[in-house]
Protein backbone atom coordinates (compact mmCIF):
# COMPACT_ATOMS: atom_id res chain seq x y z
CA UNK A 1 0.00 0.00 0.00
CA UNK A 2 2.67 2.54 -1.16
CA UNK A 3 1.82 5.88 -2.51
CA UNK A 4 4.70 8.44 -4.25
CA UNK A 5 2.87 11.54 -2.25
CA UNK A 6 2.24 12.15 1.26
CA UNK A 7 -1.47 11.48 2.56
CA UNK A 8 -3.08 13.69 4.72
CA UNK A 9 -6.68 13.01 6.44
CA UNK A 10 -8.58 14.85 8.71
CA UNK A 11 -10.66 12.87 11.14
CA UNK A 12 -13.44 14.01 12.94
CA UNK A 13 -15.00 12.04 15.53
CA UNK A 14 -18.49 13.22 17.65
CA UNK A 15 -20.53 10.29 18.47
CA UNK A 16 -20.18 10.67 22.01
CA UNK A 17 -19.09 12.98 24.75
CA UNK A 18 -15.87 13.78 22.92
CA UNK A 19 -15.35 16.28 20.37
CA UNK A 20 -12.36 15.45 18.25
CA UNK A 21 -10.24 16.13 15.16
CA UNK A 22 -6.59 15.23 13.90
CA UNK A 23 -4.46 14.79 11.21
CA UNK A 24 -2.96 11.85 10.42
CA UNK A 25 -0.09 11.35 8.15
CA UNK A 26 0.65 7.80 5.91
CA UNK A 27 -2.12 6.02 8.09
CA UNK A 28 0.39 5.54 10.80
CA UNK A 29 1.64 8.88 11.82
CA UNK A 30 -1.01 11.72 13.81
CA UNK A 31 0.21 14.96 13.36
CA UNK A 32 -2.41 16.24 16.18
CA UNK A 33 -5.04 14.53 18.43
CA UNK A 34 -7.49 17.25 19.52
CA UNK A 35 -10.32 16.21 22.32
CA UNK A 36 -12.12 18.63 24.01
CA UNK A 37 -13.64 16.17 26.33
CA UNK A 38 -17.53 16.87 27.83
CA UNK A 39 -17.02 14.32 30.31
CA UNK A 40 -17.04 17.29 33.48
CA UNK A 41 -21.05 18.88 32.45
CA UNK A 42 -22.39 14.97 32.06
CA UNK A 43 -21.29 13.81 35.66
CA UNK A 44 -23.58 16.57 36.65
CA UNK A 45 -26.25 13.66 35.43
CA UNK A 46 -24.57 10.63 36.35
CA UNK A 47 -24.12 9.97 32.43
CA UNK A 48 -24.42 11.64 28.74
CA UNK A 49 -27.40 13.76 28.02
CA UNK A 50 -27.76 13.44 24.59
CA UNK A 51 -29.35 16.74 23.85
CA UNK A 52 -26.46 18.53 25.64
CA UNK A 53 -23.94 16.46 23.89
CA UNK A 54 -25.11 17.90 20.36
CA UNK A 55 -25.14 21.24 21.72
CA UNK A 56 -21.70 21.15 23.25
CA UNK A 57 -20.94 19.53 19.89
CA UNK A 58 -21.76 22.69 18.17
CA UNK A 59 -20.17 25.15 19.80
CA UNK A 60 -16.73 23.65 19.86
CA UNK A 61 -16.62 21.46 16.85
CA UNK A 62 -15.40 24.07 14.57
CA UNK A 63 -12.51 25.32 16.95
CA UNK A 64 -11.04 21.84 17.20
CA UNK A 65 -10.88 21.25 13.66
CA UNK A 66 -8.69 24.63 13.67
CA UNK A 67 -6.56 23.63 16.47
CA UNK A 68 -5.81 20.21 15.15
CA UNK A 69 -5.12 21.44 11.44
CA UNK A 70 -2.58 24.21 13.53
CA UNK A 71 -1.14 21.51 15.88
CA UNK A 72 -0.23 19.89 12.88
CA UNK A 73 0.67 22.89 10.70
CA UNK A 74 -1.17 22.80 7.93
CA UNK A 75 -4.17 23.78 6.37
CA UNK A 76 -6.91 22.68 4.55
CA UNK A 77 -5.99 22.90 1.22
CA UNK A 78 -3.17 20.10 2.31
CA UNK A 79 -5.82 17.29 3.26
CA UNK A 80 -6.20 14.70 0.90
CA UNK A 81 -9.70 13.48 2.52
CA UNK A 82 -11.72 14.47 5.18
CA UNK A 83 -12.72 11.34 7.79
CA UNK A 84 -15.58 11.44 9.42
CA UNK A 85 -17.59 8.90 11.87
CA UNK A 86 -20.98 8.50 10.94
CA UNK A 87 -21.77 5.37 13.19
CA UNK A 88 -22.41 4.12 15.48
CA UNK A 89 -23.24 6.82 17.91
CA UNK A 90 -25.54 8.84 19.38
CA UNK A 91 -27.78 10.32 16.01
CA UNK A 92 -27.75 14.36 17.13
CA UNK A 93 -24.03 14.04 18.60
CA UNK A 94 -22.82 12.10 14.73
CA UNK A 95 -24.85 14.79 13.16
CA UNK A 96 -22.70 17.78 13.92
CA UNK A 97 -19.62 15.82 12.73
CA UNK A 98 -20.85 14.62 10.06
CA UNK A 99 -22.21 18.25 9.20
CA UNK A 100 -19.62 19.53 9.65
CA UNK A 101 -17.30 17.41 7.12
CA UNK A 102 -19.61 17.36 4.52
CA UNK A 103 -19.43 21.44 5.17
CA UNK A 104 -15.93 21.24 4.36
CA UNK A 105 -16.04 18.55 1.56
CA UNK A 106 -18.78 20.79 -0.75
CA UNK A 107 -16.46 24.15 -0.22
CA UNK A 108 -13.18 22.17 -0.69
CA UNK A 109 -14.00 19.48 -3.07
CA UNK A 110 -11.74 17.73 -0.57
CA UNK A 111 -13.03 13.70 -0.88
CA UNK A 112 -15.49 13.05 1.93
CA UNK A 113 -15.13 9.15 3.97
CA UNK A 114 -17.54 8.38 5.92
CA UNK A 115 -15.89 6.25 8.98
CA UNK A 116 -17.26 3.30 11.42
CA UNK A 117 -16.59 4.42 14.97
CA UNK A 118 -15.81 0.64 15.91
CA UNK A 119 -13.12 0.32 12.64
CA UNK A 120 -11.45 3.51 14.14
CA UNK A 121 -10.94 1.95 17.87
CA UNK A 122 -9.38 -1.03 15.98
CA UNK A 123 -7.32 1.00 13.77
CA UNK A 124 -6.13 2.61 16.89
CA UNK A 125 -3.73 -0.05 17.16
CA UNK A 126 -2.17 0.83 14.15
CA UNK A 127 -0.56 4.17 15.54
CA UNK A 128 2.06 2.95 18.06
CA UNK A 129 2.20 -0.56 16.70
CA UNK A 130 3.85 -0.19 12.90
CA UNK A 131 4.71 -3.32 12.62
CA UNK A 132 0.97 -4.49 13.16
CA UNK A 133 -0.65 -6.02 10.54
CA UNK A 134 -3.89 -8.17 9.73
CA UNK A 135 -5.33 -11.09 9.88
CA UNK A 136 -4.97 -11.04 13.70
CA UNK A 137 -7.74 -10.78 16.20
CA UNK A 138 -9.39 -7.91 18.22
CA UNK A 139 -11.17 -7.57 21.56
CA UNK A 140 -13.53 -4.17 21.24
CA UNK A 141 -14.83 -3.28 24.32
CA UNK A 142 -15.84 0.33 25.14
CA UNK A 143 -18.80 2.39 26.18
CA UNK A 144 -21.55 0.74 24.04
CA UNK A 145 -19.51 -2.21 22.50
CA UNK A 146 -18.15 -5.91 23.46
CA UNK A 147 -16.75 -7.12 20.32
CA UNK A 148 -14.53 -10.02 19.26
CA UNK A 149 -13.61 -9.35 16.05
CA UNK A 150 -11.04 -11.35 13.11
CA UNK A 151 -9.53 -8.62 11.43
CA UNK A 152 -9.11 -10.03 8.40
CA UNK A 153 -7.83 -7.34 6.34
CA UNK A 154 -7.82 -3.56 6.53
CA UNK A 155 -11.76 -2.84 6.61
CA UNK A 156 -12.53 -6.46 6.38
CA UNK A 157 -14.20 -7.93 9.23
CA UNK A 158 -15.62 -10.73 11.01
CA UNK A 159 -17.91 -10.26 14.04
CA UNK A 160 -17.36 -13.91 16.04
CA UNK A 161 -18.65 -12.71 19.31
CA UNK A 162 -20.64 -10.24 21.20
CA UNK A 163 -22.27 -9.13 24.30
CA UNK A 164 -26.05 -10.73 24.61
CA UNK A 165 -27.30 -7.13 26.75
CA UNK A 166 -24.77 -4.47 28.45
CA UNK A 167 -21.63 -3.92 26.68
CA UNK A 168 -17.97 -4.02 29.30
CA UNK A 169 -17.84 -0.79 29.55
CA UNK A 170 -22.01 -0.16 30.22
CA UNK A 171 -21.35 -2.58 33.12
CA UNK A 172 -18.33 -0.67 34.70
CA UNK A 173 -20.39 2.05 34.44
CA UNK A 174 -23.19 0.63 35.91
CA UNK A 175 -21.34 -0.89 39.04
CA UNK A 176 -19.86 2.57 39.86
CA UNK A 177 -22.89 4.53 40.14
CA UNK A 178 -24.67 1.70 42.22
CA UNK A 179 -21.38 1.86 44.49
CA UNK A 180 -21.06 5.80 44.55
CA UNK A 181 -18.28 6.51 42.46
CA UNK A 182 -20.48 8.73 39.44
CA UNK A 183 -19.58 9.38 35.99
CA UNK A 184 -17.44 8.04 34.22
CA UNK A 185 -16.90 4.48 36.17
CA UNK A 186 -14.58 2.68 34.27
CA UNK A 187 -11.41 4.57 35.45
CA UNK A 188 -12.96 4.96 38.82
CA UNK A 189 -13.42 1.10 39.24
CA UNK A 190 -9.90 0.74 37.59
CA UNK A 191 -8.54 3.17 40.58
CA UNK A 192 -10.36 1.90 43.50
CA UNK A 193 -9.56 -1.78 42.19
CA UNK A 194 -6.17 -1.41 43.47
CA UNK A 195 -7.11 -1.03 46.67
CA UNK A 196 -9.46 -3.71 46.75
CA UNK A 197 -9.09 -7.70 46.96
CA UNK A 198 -10.29 -9.09 43.59
CA UNK A 199 -11.04 -12.23 45.20
CA UNK A 200 -13.20 -10.95 48.30
CA UNK A 201 -16.57 -11.47 46.78
CA UNK A 202 -17.28 -14.27 43.97
CA UNK A 203 -19.18 -12.63 41.70
CA UNK A 204 -20.40 -14.75 38.66
CA UNK A 205 -18.63 -15.68 35.20
CA UNK A 206 -21.57 -15.88 33.20
CA UNK A 207 -20.92 -18.56 30.07
CA UNK A 208 -23.78 -17.57 27.04
CA UNK A 209 -24.46 -21.52 25.85
CA UNK A 210 -24.60 -21.49 22.13
CA UNK A 211 -21.63 -19.22 22.13
CA UNK A 212 -18.25 -19.69 23.41
CA UNK A 213 -17.26 -16.15 22.28
CA UNK A 214 -20.53 -14.33 22.96
CA UNK A 215 -20.42 -12.59 26.32
CA UNK A 216 -23.35 -11.31 28.73
CA UNK A 217 -22.50 -8.83 31.68
CA UNK A 218 -25.94 -8.07 33.10
CA UNK A 219 -25.92 -11.11 35.00
CA UNK A 220 -22.69 -9.88 36.92
CA UNK A 221 -24.00 -6.67 37.17
CA UNK A 222 -27.12 -7.56 38.95
CA UNK A 223 -25.04 -9.97 41.43
CA UNK A 224 -22.88 -6.96 42.42
CA UNK A 225 -26.54 -4.37 42.96
CA UNK A 226 -27.94 -7.78 44.94
CA UNK A 227 -24.82 -8.03 46.63
CA UNK A 228 -24.88 -4.54 47.72
CA UNK A 229 -28.23 -4.32 48.67
CA UNK A 230 -27.89 -7.90 50.43
CA UNK A 231 -25.20 -5.61 52.96
CA UNK A 232 -27.67 -2.50 53.49
CA UNK A 233 -30.50 -5.27 54.30
CA UNK A 234 -28.80 -6.55 56.43
CA UNK A 235 -26.75 -3.70 57.77
CA UNK A 236 -22.86 -4.68 56.89
CA UNK A 237 -20.56 -2.83 55.61
CA UNK A 238 -19.65 -2.48 52.25
CA UNK A 239 -16.02 -2.55 50.97
CA UNK A 240 -16.33 -0.16 47.49
CA UNK A 241 -12.70 -1.29 47.14
CA UNK A 242 -13.22 -5.01 47.47
CA UNK A 243 -16.59 -4.55 45.39
CA UNK A 244 -14.72 -3.07 42.31
CA UNK A 245 -11.77 -5.22 42.15
CA UNK A 246 -13.72 -8.40 42.41
CA UNK A 247 -16.27 -7.25 40.01
CA UNK A 248 -13.59 -5.98 37.48
CA UNK A 249 -11.45 -9.87 37.67
CA UNK A 250 -14.87 -11.06 36.55
CA UNK A 251 -15.45 -9.17 33.76
CA UNK A 252 -11.89 -9.54 32.99
CA UNK A 253 -11.74 -13.26 33.17
CA UNK A 254 -14.36 -13.27 30.57
CA UNK A 255 -12.76 -11.03 28.27
CA UNK A 256 -9.43 -13.02 28.34
CA UNK A 257 -10.89 -16.56 28.45
CA UNK A 258 -13.00 -15.83 25.27
CA UNK A 259 -10.41 -14.10 23.74
CA UNK A 260 -7.54 -16.35 23.77
CA UNK A 261 -9.84 -19.52 23.08
CA UNK A 262 -10.61 -17.40 19.83
CA UNK A 263 -6.97 -16.20 19.04
CA UNK A 264 -6.30 -20.30 19.11
CA UNK A 265 -9.43 -21.51 17.42
CA UNK A 266 -8.92 -19.29 14.50
CA UNK A 267 -5.08 -20.03 14.90
CA UNK A 268 -3.75 -16.32 15.04
CA UNK A 269 -0.61 -15.89 16.77
CA UNK A 270 -1.64 -12.08 16.89
CA UNK A 271 -4.16 -10.27 19.21
CA UNK A 272 -4.99 -6.79 20.13
CA UNK A 273 -7.48 -4.49 22.20
CA UNK A 274 -9.35 -1.90 21.43
CA UNK A 275 -11.98 0.83 22.55
CA UNK A 276 -12.42 2.51 26.43
CA UNK A 277 -12.42 -0.22 28.68
CA UNK A 278 -9.11 -1.62 26.80
CA UNK A 279 -7.51 1.44 28.93
CA UNK A 280 -8.09 -0.41 32.13
CA UNK A 281 -4.90 -1.12 33.58
CA UNK A 282 -6.30 -4.40 35.08
CA UNK A 283 -6.95 -5.61 31.64
CA UNK A 284 -3.75 -4.75 30.20
CA UNK A 285 -2.08 -6.78 32.88
CA UNK A 286 -3.84 -9.63 32.66
CA UNK A 287 -3.66 -9.72 28.61
CA UNK A 288 -0.06 -9.24 28.53
CA UNK A 289 0.27 -12.47 30.65
CA UNK A 290 -2.17 -14.47 29.00
CA UNK A 291 -0.91 -13.76 25.55
CA UNK A 292 3.12 -14.17 26.70
CA UNK A 293 1.78 -17.24 28.02
CA UNK A 294 0.33 -18.97 25.56
CA UNK A 295 3.01 -17.27 22.76
CA UNK A 296 0.42 -14.44 21.15
CA UNK A 297 1.73 -11.67 20.51
CA UNK A 298 -0.40 -8.65 21.99
CA UNK A 299 -1.12 -5.51 20.52
CA UNK A 300 -2.99 -2.20 22.54
CA UNK A 301 -3.38 1.20 22.33
CA UNK A 302 -1.82 3.80 24.36
CA UNK A 303 -4.85 4.69 26.82
CA UNK A 304 -5.82 8.42 25.14
CA UNK A 305 -6.26 6.18 21.97
CA UNK A 306 -8.54 3.76 23.62
CA UNK A 307 -11.31 6.39 24.77
CA UNK A 308 -13.01 8.35 21.71
CA UNK A 309 -10.38 10.37 19.71
CA UNK A 310 -10.24 11.35 15.81
CA UNK A 311 -6.77 10.17 15.34
CA UNK A 312 -8.28 6.46 15.47
CA UNK A 313 -10.92 7.72 12.52
CA UNK A 314 -8.37 9.09 10.81
CA UNK A 315 -5.93 5.73 10.18
CA UNK A 316 -9.27 4.01 9.77
CA UNK A 317 -10.21 6.54 6.84
CA UNK A 318 -6.50 6.53 5.34
CA UNK A 319 -7.06 2.66 4.68
CA UNK A 320 -10.19 3.34 3.05
CA UNK A 321 -8.51 6.00 1.02
CA UNK A 322 -6.10 3.79 -0.11
CA UNK A 323 -9.30 1.19 -1.07
CA UNK A 324 -10.75 4.08 -3.34
CA UNK A 325 -13.90 4.77 -0.80
CA UNK A 326 -15.05 8.08 -1.30
CA UNK A 327 -18.66 9.29 0.63
CA UNK A 328 -21.18 11.39 -1.48
CA UNK A 329 -22.44 15.10 0.14
CA UNK A 330 -25.61 12.92 1.07
CA UNK A 331 -23.66 10.95 3.81
CA UNK A 332 -25.99 10.73 6.88
CA UNK A 333 -25.81 9.73 10.48
CA UNK A 334 -26.41 6.52 11.16
CA UNK A 335 -26.52 5.53 14.93
CA UNK A 336 -26.63 1.57 14.55
CA UNK A 337 -24.65 0.86 11.70
CA UNK A 338 -22.90 -2.65 11.63
CA UNK A 339 -19.38 -2.78 11.41
CA UNK A 340 -18.63 -3.66 7.87
CA UNK A 341 -21.22 -2.46 6.51
CA UNK A 342 -21.40 0.99 4.54
CA UNK A 343 -24.33 2.43 3.75
O1 LIG B 1 -14.56 3.91 23.60
P1 LIG B 1 -15.17 4.84 24.55
O2 LIG B 1 -14.41 6.10 24.93
O3 LIG B 1 -16.56 5.33 24.06
C1 LIG B 1 -17.45 4.47 23.38
O4 LIG B 1 -17.27 4.28 22.17
O5 LIG B 1 -18.33 3.92 24.09
O6 LIG B 1 -15.51 4.02 25.87
C2 LIG B 1 -16.05 4.59 27.00
C3 LIG B 1 -16.20 3.51 28.06
C4 LIG B 1 -16.96 4.00 29.29
O7 LIG B 1 -17.92 3.03 29.63
C5 LIG B 1 -15.87 4.08 30.34
O8 LIG B 1 -16.34 3.85 31.66
C6 LIG B 1 -14.92 2.97 29.90
O9 LIG B 1 -14.91 3.08 28.49
N1 LIG B 1 -13.57 3.16 30.42
C7 LIG B 1 -12.98 2.29 31.26
C8 LIG B 1 -11.71 2.85 31.59
N2 LIG B 1 -11.59 4.05 30.93
C9 LIG B 1 -12.75 4.21 30.22
N3 LIG B 1 -13.40 1.11 31.75
C10 LIG B 1 -12.58 0.46 32.60
N4 LIG B 1 -11.37 0.95 32.99
C11 LIG B 1 -10.90 2.12 32.51
N5 LIG B 1 -9.70 2.59 32.90
ZN1 LIG C 1 -15.79 4.76 21.24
Amino acid sequence: MEQDKDIYILAIESSCDETAASVVKNGREVLSNVISTQIALHTLYGGVVPEIASRKHIEKINQVIEAALEEAGLNLKQMDAIAVTYGPGLVGALLVGVSAAKAISFATGIPLIGVHHIEGHISANYIENKELEPPYVCLVVSGGHSHLVVVKDYGEYEIIGQTRDDAAGEAFDKVARAIGLGYPGGPKIDKLSKEGNPDAIPFPRAKVAENAYDFSFSGLKSAVLNYLNGCRMKGEPVCEADVAASFQKAVIEVLVEHSLHAVKEYGYEKFAIAGGVASNSSLRAAFAEACSKNNIRFYYPSPVFCTDNAAMIGVAGYYEYCKGVRSGLDLNAVPNLKLGARE
